[in-house]
């Protein structure tokens, strides 16, 4: 449906038509990453599952391949679903993903590349023994699926490989222990459940460095690590993660703060956000993540427009150093290849309260923009005694206006304002009495159209002394990708405007706060299209 064609993005991908949600199995092999995904075929709504698969030089520019496995066999008849490969230390990969059998029984199973020297391994081979790992006693069989990258245990011989469940309303992780990928023992004890979370999908699990600036291998457990874990709950479509610590003996993992324990503490991405999966970048000793954008309109809308989904850009992942208590999400650099050369630098413009600023940089659909603003600490300081209690979700959004809040960004603004979706700062007084600054992104305004999700997301976001709050928005056609503090807080929403599309969508400052003006800047660059095409010499 051409009507519907400015919806797609240009930088972020996505298949040509049809369905796709999770990402799976990413991996880097001779030059190449590698990205499958979980896709429908057939349709633009869920089902038919397959393992859909592109290739990148580069994670922004892609090439579509054959289909890397199909629901073909009884122990994955019925789905190709979720899993995570590994790469060993002789250079083999295996892939271990979840088969909804015949019997609608969801089960593990192995596969390996027919052909370890085909750079873009087209041909995916399932190990005749499948499945490698059922539902054990106590776990309902559809209660069992996402298996992690493996991870080597102390001496290196044995694998370990952790996988989500229940029991009642408790989300688990499941920890199986392997030395061929083919026979598995489900280890005694939990990696770690969390009451009331239930269902736990797509599991991750990794080590981050708390010294270095590097992303660590999966299987690394020295001194100066942390251990993330991270759940997709089922209950309410959210990536929650926590940092901890692991017992490599125990098989146990704890987290550093049981208050912000997985599935009750940090979302990974406070918006449409779901099922998503890290790797090491052995290429460039990075930790990337990607997540499934879905859809907020209707299923009917989908099929019509053909297509549904979208995959974040990968994110570059470490420990946050100065918090200690978060890591840091930030758009890979490769992404800022596609900055077009003459961007527009805004310097220290004062926004009053009450303030609406146009930026006139022209259409605004494709963009990266840095921006920062400044609050007047003697303001700060003065009013801080009011607005106690903000919450992003719950507090009307944009459009209430408090002393110290919100200011920020409208992105997917019309010149008359009828549609817009402001990305903003507010600062209110926390449980403790200090200041708690919110890091927002509102839909409520975001379109015309009824039948769209139009929520209000966000968190808190840590600010330390000193710091000037920060933002950074990748914009791209009706996706919003926005980073606050350097990736502390992450938001994405996926909007549908009817107006502000096109050469019509415009960018502006806003200042919403009664009592205080705020000094923003900003840098503004417009990107270019990613080449995402299917590769043409097959
Ligand atoms: C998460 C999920 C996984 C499952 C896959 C099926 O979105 O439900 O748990 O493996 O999608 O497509």
């Amino acid at each position: 449906n051409a009507m519907l064609s400015w919806q797609r993005t240009a930088f972020h991908f996505q298949p040509e038509k049809n369905w796709m949600n999770d990402p799976n199995g990413p991996l880097f092999h001779m030059g190449w990453y590698h990205l499958f995904y979980q896709y429908n075929p057939d349709s633009a709504i869920w089902g038919n599952i397959t393992w859909g698969h592109a290739v990148s030089r580069d994670l922004i520019h892609w090439l579509y391949l054959p289909f890397a496995m199909v629901a073909d066999k009884w122990f994955d008849i019925n789905g190709v679903w979720t899993g995570s490969a590994t790469i060993l230390p002789d250079g083999k990969i295996v892939i271990l993903y979840t088969g909804d059998t015949d019997d609608l029984v969801q089960v593990q199973n192995l596969a390996y590349p027919a052909n370890l020297s085909d750079p873009l391994l087209l041909d995916w081979i399932k190990y005749p023994g499948n499945p490698v790992m059922v539902p054990p006693p106590g776990i309902g069989k559809k209660d069992f699926r996402d298996p992690t990258t493996a991870w080597l245990a102390p001496g290196g011989k044995k694998w370990l490989v952790t996988l989500g469940s229940k029991v009642n309303k408790t989300g688990i992780a499941l920890v199986y222990e392997t030395t061929d990928f083919k026979r598995y023992e489900l280890l005694d004890g939990l990696l770690h459940a969390v009451p009331q979370t239930g269902m736990w999908e797509c599991v991750d699990f990794y080590p981050v460095s708390t010294v270095e600036g590097n992303g660590l291998d999966t299987s690394d457990n020295g001194p100066g690590t942390k251990h993330v874990l991270k759940a997709s709950l089922d209950d309410n479509k959210r990536d929650y993660y926590a940092l901890g610590t692991y017992d490599p003996y125990k098989n146990t993992w704890t987290p550093d703060n049981p208050e912000l324990d997985v599935g009750i503490g940090l979302c990974l991405d406070y918006g449409k956000f779901y099922a998503s999966k890290t790797f090491y970048d052995q290429k460039q000793q990075r930790r990337i993540l990607w997540g499934w954008i879905g859809e907020t309109d209707s299923e009917a809308t989908d099929l019509m427009k053909g297509w549904a989904s979208v995959q974040t850009i990968p994110r570059n992942v470490v420990f946050d150093k100065k918090t200690g208590t978060n890591i840091l999400q930030w758009p890979v650099e490769e992404v800022e290849k596609l900055r077009l050369n003459n961007a527009t630098e805004l310097d220290n413009v004062k926004l009053e309260p009450g303030s609406i600023v146009p930026l006139d940089i022209g259409s605004a659909t494709q963009l990266d923009i840095i921006a920062s603003f400044e609050v007047d600490s003697e303001t700060l300081e003065a009013t801080v005694e009011a607005d106690a209690g903000y919450n992003c979700t719950t507090s009307g959004g944009s459009a209430g206006r408090g002393k110290l809040g919100p200011f920020g960004l409208l992105v997917f603004a019309d010149e008359s304002l009828s549609e817009l979706t402001p990305v903003y700062f507010y600062i209110s007084k926390g449980i403790d009495g200090s200041a708690e600054t919110h890091f927002c992104s509102d839909e409520s305004r975001s379109s015309e159209a009824p039948d769209v999700g139009k929520l209000v997301y966000g968190s808190t976001v840590p600010v330390l002394e000193g710091e000037k709050l920060s933002a950074r928005l990748l914009v791209d056609h009706s996706i919003v990708e926005s980073f606050g503090q350097g990736g502390r807080t992450v938001i994405t929403s996926r909007v549908y405007p009817t107006k502000a599309i096109n050469a019509a969508a415009r960018l502006f400052f806003f200042n919403n706060a009664t009592r205080v003006s705020i000094i923003a800047s900003a840098k503004i660059w417009h990107m270019k299209s990613a080449d995402i095409r299917p590769f043409s010499h097959l």
